[in-house]
């Protein structure tokens, strides 16, 4: 099992990264495969409830690939972590499939509030480099969000978001920015449409329990 999901993260590695020469290179000089293999134990152990062993081997991690990933974070297959350095991923934040990240990264939590703080990232979504996705939101699937961006609210599938807060950038339709060769999944427009009710639901929920919590109501 822990073979495939390393044969099939390598095969990402190689197909995406132009600078990725061969497989024993990827193996041995890529700190983001490295973080998601030891997110992989460290994680085992969180959900045993070993607490403290689970946050000491990921602090390991961060120390020897400068990448810290909560290990409650849920981490989708085939992630991508390029150069990594900065990159910081919080305890509830879930991503899905093929996602790729560049390094200082921050996928983090804007409460203290116990229970989901952090962003859930849709399969396909590329995060740019130093960007800052924060809170209960959703990145939909495909997204894209730019180097820098500072993202504070959900975004839909497909969609291209930059600056500070983040803003989707006008297009007509021309080409988008891809992360050397990821696939495009954003040819289905009925995809678009639930991905942007589902991120619009997840902000009305977040809305309620702010509202609920300040006692509005
Ligand atoms: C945001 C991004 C995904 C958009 O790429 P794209 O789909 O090809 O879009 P374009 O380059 O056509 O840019 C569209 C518009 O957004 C602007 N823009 C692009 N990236 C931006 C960014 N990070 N911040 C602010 N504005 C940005 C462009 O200037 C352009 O504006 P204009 O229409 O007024 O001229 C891409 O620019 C990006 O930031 N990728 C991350 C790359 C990265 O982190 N690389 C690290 C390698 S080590």
């Amino acid at each position: 099992m822990a073979l495939m999901f390393l044969n099939e993260t390598v095969r990402a590695y190689r197909e995406r990264d132009p600078a990725a020469r061969s497989n024993l290179e990827v193996i041995l000089c890529y700190p983001g495969l490295h973080a998601v293999g030891i997110h992989a134990i460290s994680s085992f152990f969180w959900r045993r409830r070993l607490f403290t062993l689970g946050r000491f081997i990921s602090h390991i991690g961060r120390f020897l690939t400068g990448i810290e990933i909560h290990p409650g974070a849920r981490l989708g297959r085939r992630l991508i972590i390029d150069h990594g350095l900065g990159v910081v991923i919080g305890e509830t934040a879930e991503l899905g499939d093929d996602v790729y990240l560049y390094h200082q990264v921050t996928l983090g939590g804007t409460s203290t509030e116990p229970g989901k703080r952090h962003p859930t990232v849709g399969d396909n979504v590329i995060i740019g480099a130093g960007a800052k996705v924060l809170g209960n939101i959703t990145i939909g699937e495909g997204a894209r969000i730019g180097a820098n961006a500072v993202v504070v609210a959900s975004v839909p599938a497909c969609t291209t978001v930059v600056g500070i807060p983040a803003r989707p950038v006008e297009r007509d339709g021309a080409t988008r920015f891809d992360a050397y060769g990821q696939p495009d999944p954003c040819l289905d427009p009925l995809l678009h449409e639930v991905e942007l009710l589902r991120g619009e639901l997840t902000d009305l929920e977040n809305r309620i329990a702010k509202a609920a919590r300040e006692r509005i109501f």
